[in-house]
This record gives C-alpha cells, structure tokens and sequence, in this order.
C-alpha cells in the first residue's frame, strides 16, 4: 500500500508508519549530537506518545540512559486505517531503546482511568521497582470519569468573543477563526480534562503503591504566551486548566515533601504539535514565531526544548532552575522582549495573501507533516507499506 498523507483542516487522518521510524531516529540522532547529560534513571511518562511526552522519553533514554514506561492512548491498524502515528512511534521508539538495553515498555490505554494506573503500577514494580521521575504530558479533549461520565475539553475564550486569522493546514490557506467565549461549565470541564486533578490522583496512586523512590519529582506541561496570545490561551478555557495545574503542583509538591521529593510545571514554548495544531488562531502565531526565532538562531523543536529541560534546567549542575512562582521557564527565549518585537510586527503585516512569505509556514507545515511521517528524508514515499507485516509488531 502506498500512502499519501490525508489531511483534515488541522487534523492528519492517517501516518506514515516508516516515516515515523525516520522521525523518532531523527530525534534520537539530535539528543546523542547534543551529548550525554545527568539525569533520573527510571521514568514513568504519561502521554508518551508523540509531542513533549516523546520528546522527554527521547532526550531521557538516548541522553542520560533511563529506563521508561510509556502510557498513551494509540490506535494500531486495523480494516479502518493504517493507525496512528503515536502507535508507531511507540514501536519504533521501544525498539530503539532495547538495542540501547534500555527499557522503553509501552502501555496503552487510557490514562484517566484506575484500570491503567494499577497497570502502570503493577508494570513498574516488575521492571523498575521505583521510579525517580514522572513525566506527565498527556493532551486530551475527553476524560471519562470514574463513574464513566464523559467530560469534553473545548477551545473557547472567556469575556469578549475573539476573531483572527487561522490556519487551515489541509488548503495552505488563512481562514478568519472564531472563539465564542466559554460557558461556566465548559471552563469547569476543561479544567477536570487539562488541568491538575488527573495528575494529582496519578502521584497519590503511585505514593500510596509506594512506586515513588526517595527524591521523586514530577513534571507537568504548562504554557503561558505572551500577551497577544492570551484571548486564545490564557485567558481561554485552557488558560484556566493551566491556572489549575500549576496549582495542583504545589498541592502535589506537599504530599511529596515526606519522601523529599518535589512537583514542577515547566511552561514551554509553542511548538508544532498534534495538539497545537488543532488550536484556533494560534499556529498563525506559531509560523510568525518560528520565522523571528529562525532568524536569530534561538529556535528549537520539541525535541531540542526536552533535552535543554532535562540537561540544563531540571537536573543540570544548578539542580532545578525555576523563577519566583516555582515554574521552570522553558518560555524564556519565547518571551524575550526583541522576539515578542519582532513577532507583533509581523503578525501584524500578514493577510491570507502574504503570509508565505512573512512567517515560516512552511516550517510549520514540514513540521506537522513529520509529526505524521510525512516528508522525511530518506524515506522512500513511493515504495509500498506491508502493513500486514507493521500489524504484527507490537508497541
Ligand atoms: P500531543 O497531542 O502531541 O501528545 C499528547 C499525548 O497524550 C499523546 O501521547 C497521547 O497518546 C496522550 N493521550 C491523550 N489522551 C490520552 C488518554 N486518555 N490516555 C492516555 N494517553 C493519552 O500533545 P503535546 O503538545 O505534546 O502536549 C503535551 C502537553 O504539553 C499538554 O499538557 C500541552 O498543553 C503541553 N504544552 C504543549 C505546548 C505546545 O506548543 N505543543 C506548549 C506548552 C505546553
């Protein structure tokens, strides 16, 4: 079967699996170019998958040699598809990590539910014992409750409703996006989906099990943005699930004071992902973004950022650099006040006829596509996929 990439507005509805493989060793040749660096050895990471969580595995295991578990929530092929790309990079990454003799067990399932926590628990007394560091990065628009009530994530704004230009990534067109503003209860559900509570029960599971080794700390994903970009996202529904995690971390950071352990959120920069992707408005930032940083030579991908987390600001010769809030800024380069400059005019000048040619769209397109195994190098696109034969590894 030859694949092309099908795409839906901001939505890949298909990978390609041998791209894929080509992305993750991508990632695992820039952590090893990048060099070894000191860091927790036996890792638990929730939302492994693809994005931050895959990153973080990567830069953990090629770069400082631990052991992961990885939970995440993939589809492998069926009469339906090819499956997912996070499916693939599951496989493809546990491979690697075994030829390292390292760990890299995949669970899949979801990760709201007791069923999968007492999964991770069993599998992380069998392999690990303990585990040092957990990873959580998980970026969902449903939880299911314990009670099976289904909760939705929505992408709305609070106050004023918003509208901008945005990114339709299937016609490479600006499109005007709307955010109508939220209700009460939308806030209140995004909040249950992305904010701290599912993180909390995760760390209390894991105390109560006594999976936790002394000095355990815990990482949780955050963005804050700058200002321009607040009716999209802080001042969003999603900005309040991020209010909420933060919270959360210092009420974790307590319950892990008896075995000396610690809980961070480490606010990150805006980076090309399968979630970032999907938020209105704001990739047209992204591209503007990535074209100011590219010029001044401070741009990174996920990849890059994880490895800068890992090596510089969480286990690096300072131990955990965090500023007054206790958040570990990720955002700093982002923020800088000239790429903020630079970043307002620009936005400012692009229309749905000269965005080419001002921000790096086509950054962000080579991105999304390598997200899904498109448009790697050395793979050869016309040659066909087994996928019978991908059918039989497992993640
Ligand atoms: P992503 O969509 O690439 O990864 C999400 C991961 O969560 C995947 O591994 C997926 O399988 C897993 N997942 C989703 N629902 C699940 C479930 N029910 N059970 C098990 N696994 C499940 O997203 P991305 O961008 O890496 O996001 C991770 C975190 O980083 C999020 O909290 C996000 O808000 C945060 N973040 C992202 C930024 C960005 O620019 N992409 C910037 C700053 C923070």
């Amino acid at each position: 079967m030859i694949i092309q990439p099908q795409i839906q507005g901001c939505v890949a509805r298909n990978c390609h699996p041998i791209g894929c493989r080509a992305a993750v060793q991508q990632q695992i040749a820039a952590v090893r170019a990048a060099g070894a660096f000191n860091a927790p050895c036996r890792v638990l990471v929730i939302g492994a998958s693809s994005g931050f969580g895959l990153a973080s595995r990567i830069a953990l295991t090629f770069g400082a040699g631990a052991d992961t578990i990885g939970i995440s929530l993939e589809r492998g092929p069926s009469e339906k598809g090819v499956g997912s790309a996070g499916w693939y990079n599951n496989i493809w990454f546990r491979e690697a990590a075994e030829q390292e003799g390292r760990l890299g067990l995949n669970l899949i399932g979801d990760a709201f539910s007791d069923t999968m926590r007492q999964q991770a628990i069993a599998a992380i007394r069998e392999h690990l014992g303990q585990v040092d560091l957990v990873v959580y990065s998980l970026a969902s628009g449903l939880r299911i409750l314990a009670d099976g009530t289904q909760v939705r994530s929505t992408l709305k704004t609070t106050g004023e409703p918003f509208t901008g230009l945005g990114y339709d990534i299937e016609h490479d067109a600006l499109v005007e996006q709307s955010l109508a503003p939220a209700s009460e209860q939308e806030i209140r559900d995004t909040v249950s989906v992305m904010g701290g509570d599912d993180w909390q029960l995760w760390m209390q599971a894991l105390a109560e099990a006594d999976c936790l080794a002394r000095g355990a700390q815990t990482v949780a994903y955050s963005y804050i943005g700058p200002e321009s970009t607040y009716p999209l996202y802080r001042d969003g529904t999603i900005g309040y699930a991020k209010e909420h995690l933060h919270a959360t971390a210092e009420a974790i950071n307590l319950q892990l004071a008896g075995i000396g352990g610690h809980a961070w959120v480490s606010v990150c920069k805006a980076l090309v992902t399968k979630a970032s992707a999907f938020i209105p408005v704001l990739p047209v930032y992204l591209a503007v973004l990535m074209q100011v940083m590219k010029v001044e030579g401070s741009h990174e991908g996920c990849i890059e950022q994880m490895r800068r987390l890992f090596a510089e600001k969480m286990f690096g010769a300072q131990g955990v650099v965090a500023d007054g809030q206790r958040l570990i800024r990720m955002d700093d380069r982002e923020l800088a006040p000239a790429v903020q400059a630079a970043v307002d005019t620009l936005w400012r000048q692009v229309t749905p006829e000269n965005f080419h040619t001002l921000g790096d769209f086509a950054g962000l397109r080579a991105d999304f596509f390598a997200l899904n195994g498109f448009g790697l190098e050395g793979v050869d696109y016309g040659a066909a996929v087994e996928v019978a034969e991908l059918a039989a590894l497992r993640p």
